[in-house]
């Protein structure tokens, strides 16, 4: 089992500056009055607990995040200024902002703030230094703090000054929020109680090659749903008809198929789909065999029958790891497959019998909308970051964590 520092280990806290990399990189939008908006609070709630705990302790919390990607210039669309109130609202302290991460102004506010107060810096994204892990720029950053506390898994693919470089320079650790998702991570890939299923959907099979890759050899059940299926079903000699579809990936779907029977891995394409003419919400639609496509119909979901084949599967499943919906989701009635196979999971997680994990924009928004969001036993709040994971890759920002 891996370990990796916590705040624990960093010791005593009272009155000492701890730089907290959050991922304030939130859905926002501008309303009547010009204001910008979060319009989706997930990760300033994630990251609420770790500056709870640190202002309990005494510490001066140096809350320093990125937002977009200005590219290195001050781009004040992407100030985090309206963040402030934000991580205020949610943490019920009083939360100060200053205009820059880096400087004699910054470490002059730093130095008069009192124990246990949270200070919001500004975009690190400003400085192009960032990206490109400049450890001129990374010791800049350390000058401000004493200990630097990671809790932005979302980031953590990133090899950047604030999650890599400034973690050489200062006693690092994981932030709650990280903690508690590299554990459910680890749970359900990394050392999971078997048998594994794993449900991957989404539109294009070349964005998740290398996941698909990963998975067949470690898990037991590999659920193949969204436009990717049509690619598989393609290269199996299927007409999927208008369907979205890779047909210059069918050898790779190929040897994907072969590489998942090598390693005992059953894969789930469907074996009935919906369809209909055209990509529009309520449409005449049908539900079909696969093998009954017309030259003209849309696959836009999974079938009745195949969802309960694969809901019979899972109640023999211990773990689950769901990344992408199975149809057009947002459109109804095309959402079916998702929500049915969602709340067999939420259902088998909260009779004890699974451990479910997700993670990934859509997905997250699909689970919300099957309204079992709260029932999974852990949902990522990383898009990039937890499909890296997916594929089995290191994540430079976790790393630099591990206990040695
Ligand atoms: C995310 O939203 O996935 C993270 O904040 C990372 O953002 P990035 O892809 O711009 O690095």
């Amino acid at each position: 089992m891996t370990t990796f520092k916590n705040i624990q280990s960093l010791g005593a806290l009272a009155g000492k500056r701890v730089l907290l990399r959050a991922d304030l990189n939130v859905p926002m939008k501008v309303d009547d009055d010009g204001n910008r908006i979060v319009t989706d609070d997930t990760r300033i709630q994630s990251v609420t607990p770790t500056i709870l705990a640190l202002a309990e302790q005494g510490a001066r919390v140096l809350v320093l995040s990125h937002f977009g990607r200005p590219k290195g210039e001050r781009n004040l669309d992407m100030t985090l200024e309206p963040l402030g109130q934000h991580l205020a609202d949610a943490t019920k302290l009083p939360v100060s902002y200053i205009d820059d991460c880096i400087g004699e102004e910054v470490l002059d506010v730093i130095d008069a703030m009192e124990d246990g107060a949270v200070l919001l810096l500004e975009n690190v994204r400003f400085y192009a230094e960032e990206t490109r892990n400049d450890p001129d720029f990374a010791a800049a950053l350390a000058d401000n703090a004493d200990f630097y506390v990671n809790d932005a898994f979302s980031c953590c693919h990133r090899a950047h000054a604030s999650t890599v470089g400034i973690a050489e320079i200062l006693p690092s650790a994981a932030g709650l929020a990280l903690e508690k998702e590299l554990v459910a991570l680890e749970g359900a890939l990394g050392n999971p109680v078997r048998p594994v299923a794993a449900v991957v959907g989404g539109a294009k099979v070349s964005t998740k090659l290398d996941v698909l890759t990963n998975l067949v050899a470690k898990v037991d059940h590999l659920i193949i749903g969204g436009g990717m299926a049509n690619t598989f079903l393609a290269a199996q000699g299927i007409d999927v008809g208008a369907s979205l579809c890779e047909h210059d990936l069918a050898e790779t779907a190929i040897n994907i198929l072969k590489n998942a029977a090598d390693n005992n891995c059953k894969i789930h394409l469907p074996s009935d789909v919906v369809v209909a003419k055209e990509f529009k919400a309520n449409t005449a639609n049908q539900i079909i065999s696969i093998n009954n496509v017309a030259k003209d119909d849309m696959i836009l979901d999974v079938g009745p029958a195949s969802v309960t084949a694969v809901e019979a599967d899972l109640k023999d499943c211990k773990t689950l790891i769901w990344n992408g919906p199975m149809g057009a989701f947002e459109i109804e009635p095309f959402d079916a497959a998702t929500v049915s196979l969602a709340k067999a999971a939420g259902a088998l997680t909260e009779a004890g019998s699974l451990i479910s994990v997700a993670g990934g924009g859509d997905t997250v928004a699909a689970l919300k909308h099957a309204g079992v969001a709260d029932k999974f036993t852990h949902i990522s709040t990383a898009g990039g970051a937890f499909l890296e994971w997916m594929e089995g890759k290191k994540l430079p920002g976790v790393e630099i964590l591990l206990a040695e």
